[in-house]
């Protein structure tokens, strides 16, 4: 099996592609880097099939995982917890703490319990790149950088998993993904929202991430319309992700229409940049979204997308 000889796999989760090593195997584990060109102190997320063996990569079990993992697991929820004697500096990124999650996609379930242990893996990007939701997507970002590539179709969530760290006495969330912060308030009372000065690094929150290669601009939704025309006036090509069809037919626009529906645009949204990513615009105009919580991871990845200064 290419895992345990030491290959990357490529494999889908619900959320998105992920690029999976053994995490026992710190040379495989280094492969990841460098296929990434992700810099070696940024930690990675362990993924297990499900929650039974996970005493043996934590110091301790904090007492918000058994309903936590009740609640959500298998899915799109990953949690920071003390690591153990069996988790290597290349996985954490040489921090004392580690990721983990029970993924629920049935070729990760399968990959996994055939595989027999842990997978280590980061999204199959380059570092600070747009996730892949399609297996055409990973071959694109790494080429023959990975060899192998488990083609399980589109991800139905399309936004990396919600990460939670336990390793305070209050839960904090770190990352916002489908898994919301009320569901998760539901379930254990109470958490802090975001980095504090003392936690962790998350590659997925420094500011320039996620990002497609033209430059991305944030436009309220009243404003789309005056904003295309100005760049047009200046000969400048336009490419849109709104949430309803234009206006008008314009010459030099490229639009698409992501709806309303927060799953459906969550689901896209990715392969959206990629597509307006390719259509040769100088700008890409990104409509301002909700503002209601469910959005919230949305609205995290569109504000990275657009924070890069190029
Ligand atoms: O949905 C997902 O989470 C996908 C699929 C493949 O599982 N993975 C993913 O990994 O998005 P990615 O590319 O974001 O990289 C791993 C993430 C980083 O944001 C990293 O900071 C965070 O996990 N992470 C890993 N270990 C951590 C730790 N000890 N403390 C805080 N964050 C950690
Ligand atoms: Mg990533």
């Amino acid at each position: 099996m290419a895992l345990r000889d030491g290959n990357l796999v490529a494999f889908p989760t619900e959320t998105v592609y992920g690029l999976g090593a053994n995490a026992r195997d710190t040379a495989a584990l280094r492969k990841i880097f460098e296929a990434k060109g992700r810099p070696a102190d940024h930690p990675l997320i362990l993924h297990l099939d499900n929650a039974r063996f996970l005493p043996r990569w934590v110091a301790e079990v904090p007492p918000q995982l058994e309903p936590l993992a009740k609640a959500f697991w298998p899915g799109p929820l990953t949690l920071v917890m003390r690591r153990s004697e069996e988790c290597s500096d290349v996985l954490t990124g040489g921090q004392d703490t580690v990721a983990i999650r029970v993924p629920a996609h049935p070729m990760a379930q399968q990959l996994l319990t055939a595989f027999g242990g842990g997978i280590a893996a980061p999204s199959a990007n380059r570092y600070g790149r747009v996730s892949p939701t399609r297996p055409e997507h990973v071959r694109e970002e790494l080429g023959d950088a990975v060899g192998l590539i488990l083609d399980g179709g589109e991800c139905t969530i399309g936004v990396e998993s919600t990460i939670l760290s336990l390793t305070e006495p209050k839960p904090r969330l770190l990352r916002p993904g489908s898994i919301t912060h009320a569901q998760i308030e539901a379930v254990i009372g109470p958490i802090e929202v975001g980095a504090d000065a003392a936690a962790p690094r998350v590659p997925g929150s420094t500011v320039q991430h996620y990002a497609p290669s033209s430059a991305v601009a944030i436009v309220p939704p009243t404003l789309l319309e005056s904003r295309i025309d100005t760049l047009l006036r200046d000969s400048r090509r336009v490419a849109v992700l709104a949430q309803r069809p234009p206006r008008k037919a314009q010459q030099g626009v490229t639009w698409i229409n992501a709806g309303r529906r927060l799953d459906a645009y969550q689901r896209d949204l990715y392969a959206n940049l990629r597509s307006l990513d390719k259509a040769g615009a100088d700008l890409i105009l990104i409509e301002e979204v909700s503002t209601l919580p469910e959005w919230a991871a949305v609205r995290d990845r569109l504000s990275r997308a657009a924070a890069n200064p190029r």
